[in-house]
């Protein structure tokens, strides 16, 4: 199977643990957006469930197939998010963001009092970093904080590249209207010290380590489907 299928799978998975009535967070990103596509089949189908969307994208098409939608306003607590990850670890922890939707991802994931993610078996890793981590800076006073990320880093013995996303040659701006900075830093043996030092530097609006979030990962391989946690 390809890498697509191998996700359409992992979806289809997870789609059976969507129950009628849910408040379901939606995910983002190409694995989340097989979910949508099954979802929406089965919503067709007379499935209801509500689902409050983490970007902007993922809104778009599931308003395109007809997923009622709400927001976290209206519907602040849910039962279930399905999303993808850029990797995940044997605790499950995870790094997201590669889409850039990190931020509304960690409220909706933190909102819900399930996390499943779904993933194909390259995500799978015994360390995370491999990855570059993203973290979603302010505009204001960027260059400032990407010093102070470069010291908070430096003080857990890590370091590398913090690069500026881009898109069409412009400063990618996520749907918050922050900016992303790509850090590559190789293996992160303590991410929650991490976590703590980035989220105490104010121009950080939020980071791609997902930690005590996912109850469990779908994954998707050649060998089959498997259900970690
Ligand atoms: C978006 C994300 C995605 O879930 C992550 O990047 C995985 O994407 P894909 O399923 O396309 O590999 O965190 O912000």
């Amino acid at each position: 199977m390809d890498a697509r299928e191998l996700k359409a799978e992992a979806a289809r998975i997870a789609l059976g643990h969507v129950e009628s009535g849910m408040r379901l967070g939606i995910g983002t990103g190409s694995t989340a957006e097989e979910f949508i596509r099954v979802l929406g089949a089965k919503v067709g189908e007379g499935l209801k469930i509500v689902g409050v969307p983490t970007s902007e994208r993922t809104a778009s098409l599931c308003r395109a197939l007809g997923i009622p939608l709400s927001n976290l306003d209206e519907t602040p607590e849910l039962d279930l998010v399905v999303d993808g990850a850029d990797e995940f670890d044997p605790a499950l922890n995870l790094i997201k963001g590669g889409g850039g939707a990190l931020l509304r991802e960690k409220i909706v994931a933190t909102a819900a009092s399930r996390m499943i993610v779904i993933a194909d078996a390259s995500k799978r890793v015994e360390a995370l970093g491999r990855f570059p981590l993203p973290i979603e800076v302010n505009i204001f006073g960027r260059r400032a904080t990407e010093i102070a990320i470069r010291r908070a880093a430096e003080e857990l013995g890590l370091s590398g590249e913090l690069k500026l996303r881009e898109k069409d040659g412009e400063p990618y701006l996520t749907d918050g209207g922050h900016q992303i900075l790509d850090a590559s830093f190789g293996r992160i043996p303590d991410p929650r010290a991490l976590s703590l030092s980035l989220h105490a530097i104010p121009g950080v609006v939020e980071h791609g380590l997902f930690l005590d979030l996912a109850d469990a990962v779908i994954l998707a391989s050649d060998a089959g489907v498997e259900t970690i946690g």
